[in-house]
């Protein structure tokens, strides 16, 4: 039996030592020029070596946006307040239980032109929003001064956030539909006998839709193998993302496996609609803001809400599938924070300065939809699946505990040339 916690300060101490090769005693004040920045208060600082304060259920947190050259953006959810003591940081106050909307206070730098009206103020707070789980919606008063600082009374809404290394193209994400076939069944078949109705049927979609999405990582890792071979990156990077794409055919399988035995028919993907000709630029910049938000946030969350699932899981099947989707998704996060560290050293000021804004603008894209009406929510974890607003709350938790200093660690990095004379 895996034991969670564990789990995540191991998986936290190998990015931090993938991240942060060549620089020492990292800390939180190297993120950006503040001393300190919201989510530093639950001792997340970290070494190098990997000793680390995780494990407290910290309810702030942020992915930091902020790198060598200080300035950022931050992002803060905390009980009751937001602070914005730089001019730069938005904060939205009370996260609502139920995943509901809820109101803070958001401050914004001034333009050129000052203030932005309260109607012209949605874009730019969302622009600087760096945490992906939330989104203003409204403005409802607003705008005041403070320190400053553009402040307007928000409505934010949370958003699930997505699972596994998305597709994505200009026009978006990118997934086949469902259709019906054996050609994507494999793994033990789930104990779906005696489920409720309602529960099967939300079990059967659920473990179809991550099956789509897995499918379509596939297609994420052929595009980047392609890539890294067009940037002259080294051999490893190119086999471990060789390796990635395979593992992700297979956990389509078993994701499809499993819905097939909850659908009591076969299901498989139908073609992956790819709208054009996908165009391989070695443009390093782009690529690793690329890998920032599909790899390094992406299956580093994957990852964690795998490994939360599988803690709930009792039906065996679906053990095996999350056991294998851990193990799995925990190398390819390692493999994007790998190909970052790589990327920063070669792409110099111009690579950096792209992670640092893929992060910071990191949008997720909008939530699947979830029909759990009648749903048996016991049963539903027993069969390894979380609702929206807790894989939302384990994302956030990720972003804070484990991205965020990785993102630092990063962006502190200073090159180690092994190979140097
Ligand atoms: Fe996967
Ligand atoms: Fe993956």
């Amino acid at each position: 039996m895996r034991d969670p916690l564990a789990y995540r300060r191991r998986l936290l101490a190998r990015i931090l030592h993938i991240a942060g090769a060549g620089s020492v005693a990292l800390g939180a004040a190297r993120c950006g020029a503040r001393a300190s920045l919201p989510g530093d208060d639950h001792s997340l600082g970290t070494s190098a070596s990997g000793s680390s304060g995780l494990g407290g259920a910290g309810s702030s947190g942020n992915v930091g946006g902020s790198g060598g050259n200080g300035g950022g953006i931050s992002f803060t959810i905390s009980a009751t307040s937001a602070s914005s003591t730089t001019g730069v940081t938005v904060g939205v106050g009370g996260a609502a239980p139920d995943g509901g909307p809820t109101e803070g206070i958001a401050c914004i730098p001034p333009t050129a032109n000052g203030c932005p009206s309260a109607a012209g103020a949605v874009d730019p707070i969302n622009n600087a929003l760096a945490n992906p789980c939330f989104m203003v919606v409204s403005v409802v008063a607003g705008p005041t001064i403070e320190n400053g600082a553009c402040c307007y009374d928000v409505i934010a809404q949370p958003f699930p956030c997505y699972v596994g290394r998305t597709f994505f193209i200009d026009e978006g994400v990118v997934k086949a539909e469902l259709r019906r076939g054996p050609s994507f069944c494999a793994g033990g078949a789930p104990d779906a006998a005696g489920l409720p109705e309602a529960t099967r049927r939300a079990l059967a979609e659920a473990w179809a839709r991550d099956g789509l999405f897995e499918h379509a990582s596939v297609a994420s890792f052929s595009r980047f193998s392609m890539q890294l071979l067009a940037l002259g990156a080294p051999a490893d990077l190119i086999r471990d993302t060789h390796a990635g794409a395979m593992d992700e055919v297979r956990h389509a399988e078993l994701c499809l496996g499993l819905a097939s035995g909850y659908f009591g028919y076969p299901v498989e993907p139908a073609a992956l609609p790819i709208p054009a000709p996908i165009a391989i630029v070695p443009d390093l910049p782009a690529i690793a803001a690329e890998v920032a938000m599909e790899g390094c946030i992406g299956e580093t969350v994957a990852t964690v809400q795998a490994l939360d699932a599988l803690a709930a899981a009792t039906d065996p099947a679906v053990r095996a599938v999350l056991e294998a989707t851990v193990e799995d998704e925990t190398r390819h996060a390692e493999l994007a924070w790998r190909f970052l560290a790589w990327a920063v050293d070669a792409g110099g000021d111009a690579t950096r300065a792209a992670v640092t804004e893929a992060f910071a603008s990191f949008r997720p894209p909008a939530p699947s939809p979830e029909q759990l009406e009648g749903v048996d929510l016991a049963l539903y974890a027993a069969h390894g699946r979380q609702v929206a607003v807790e894989a939302r709350a384990i994302a956030e938790r990720t972003l804070a505990e484990i991205v965020r200093p990785g993102v630092c660690a990063l962006l502190s990095r200073r090159r180690l040339d092994r190979c140097a004379a």
